[in-house]
């Protein structure tokens, strides 16, 4: 493998979810630079659906509200430990990246819904979400490479109309990314990965 592929191979094996932070901030230009790695990911027809709004220090705690109300209604236990993690996490962070999906795409096609077909529309909102999980990706490595930690929370449509209002924002929220240097005793847990022969073959070109 050349070098380039060595260390981006380096990066995409080491990074993981960070859910403990240490409590000082990251210096806005690393911020700006994983902000950037989420600019330069690829979207459907180049849509760029995303919008980034990074909340800092006590504003963290606006998402973390949103999310408590949230998990109010989570009776099932196991969703309800993971629920009130989440909403330690968002507390905790120094920041959270916010993420937006503007729509951009599926609001130019909403007007050629009745042409395209509802399916074809639907393909089309769902690869704009896709779109914004590759931003998120794009942050995620870029935050391991720079020392960061930063893990994706992730949002309901229940969750959508309190963000807007909280955030005036006219987008949907897509994702939460908790973003700070990694608590000193934030513990090295590695989440294993399936083999490659158990998730992908060749199909073979003489059967
Ligand atoms: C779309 C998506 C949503 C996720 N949502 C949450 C979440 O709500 N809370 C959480 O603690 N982790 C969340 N994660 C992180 C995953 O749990 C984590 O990526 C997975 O367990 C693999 O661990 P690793 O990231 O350390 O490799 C999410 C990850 C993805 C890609």
């Amino acid at each position: 493998m050349n070098p380039r592929a060595s260390l981006l191979k380096e990066i995409l094996t080491e990074r993981r979810s960070v859910r403990r932070f240490a409590p000082e901030p990251v210096p806005e230009e690393l911020i700006r630079e994983v902000l950037d790695a989420g600019r330069l990911a690829p979207s459907p027809t180049n849509s760029q659906p995303w919008y980034f709004l990074v909340l800092s220090g006590a504003d963290t705690s606006r998402a973390a509200r949103i999310m408590a109300r949230r998990t109010q209604g989570v009776s099932v236990p196991g969703f309800q430990a993971i629920a009130a993690d989440a909403v330690r996490i968002l507390e905790e962070a120094p920041h959270v990246i916010t993420v937006w999906n503007a729509g951009r795409l599926s609001r130019r096609l909403r007007k050629l819904k009745g042409l395209i077909g509802p399916s074809y529309y639907r393909g089309y909102e769902r690869a704009e979400r896709d779109g914004i999980a590759c931003a998120v990706e794009n942050m995620w490595l870029m935050a391991q490479a720079l020392g960061l930690g930063m893990v994706w929370i992730m949002t309901d449509a229940s969750m959508a109309r309190r963000f807007r209002a909280e955030f005036k924002m006219e987008a949907t929220i897509a994702a939460l990314c908790p973003i700070g240097l990694p608590a000193p005793d934030e513990p090295p847990e590695r989440t294993g990965r399936k083999p490659l022969e158990d998730i992908a073959r060749f199909l073979d070109p003489d059967r």
